[in-house]
């Protein structure tokens, strides 16, 4: 069974203290950092570019997953490879041929991942993954643009059908994760938990990472 890893999103940091919220979330534990990028286009909201990054690259050792909310990727990956990221994550709704955008982040020597929308099915992506192009699919939780929204179950089914087709698959989840909407997704096969506003909100978020990572670990095995 793959590692269960938690993503704390950044976009819930204080962007006034953009580097001591990365160092925060590292010190608590965090695998890795989940970085929102927006271009105000493809998502109703603009949050952070490359530069931002950069300060989180600068920030802490643990990996970057870098959420690519943009209408068109495909100019940018050069400058969010350099910047720092360790994974990008493009939209299969994007307007790019995520085939093309896929290779292109790998030719950076970056992981590649694609991501899905609430309305959009699993099985859009089957076809890029069967192909071996994708280290991490990405299944939205919430309609992107925005952190502190009510978690979608409509995810599960996906993550499930996603998981039975694809056991070594890295599947991350993002959008609405508490301590209570993790074992669902856990449940249907996601070990990589994105979690923002309900970690910077804990004043202990060492322990609320523990918690998530015993809760996702423990309805994880539960559906073996
Ligand atoms: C939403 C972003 C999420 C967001 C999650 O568009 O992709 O990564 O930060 O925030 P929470 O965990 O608060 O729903
Ligand atoms: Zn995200």
């Amino acid at each position: 069974m793959q590692d269960i890893q938690i993503m704390p999103s950044i976009l819930a940091a204080d962007f006034g203290a953009l580097r001591a919220g990365c160092e925060r979330a590292a010190a608590a534990g965090a695998d890795q950092l989940h970085v929102d990028v927006m271009d105000g286009v493809f998502v109703p909201n603009i949050s952070f570019g490359p530069e931002a990054v950069r300060v989180a690259a600068g920030a802490v050792s643990i990996p970057l997953n870098v959420h690519l909310m943009v209408v068109n990727p495909m100019p940018y990956l050069e400058v969010f490879a350099e910047a720092g990221s360790d994974t990008m994550l493009v939209h299969v709704e994007s307007d790019c041929d995520a085939e093309s955008a896929l290779r292109e982040i790998r030719r950076w020597g970056k992981r590649a991942g694609i991501t899905i929308n609430p309305n959009t099915a699993a099985e859009r992506v089957f076809a890029l993954v069967d192909e071996g192009l994708v280290d991490e699919v990405l299944v939205m939780s919430v309609e992107p643009g925005f952190g502190g929204q009510a978690y979608m179950a409509s995810a599960e089914p996906k993550l499930a059908a996603l998981r039975a087709r694809y056991a070594a698959l890295d599947l991350s989840v993002d959008g609405g994760i508490n301590g209570a909407t993790v074992k669902g997704a856990a449940e249907h096969g996601a070990n990589l938990i994105v979690a923002g506003s309900y970690l910077f909100g804990q004043e202990d978020m060492k322990a609320s990472i523990r918690e998530l990572r015993e809760s996702a670990v423990e309805s994880r095995l539960r559906k073996r």
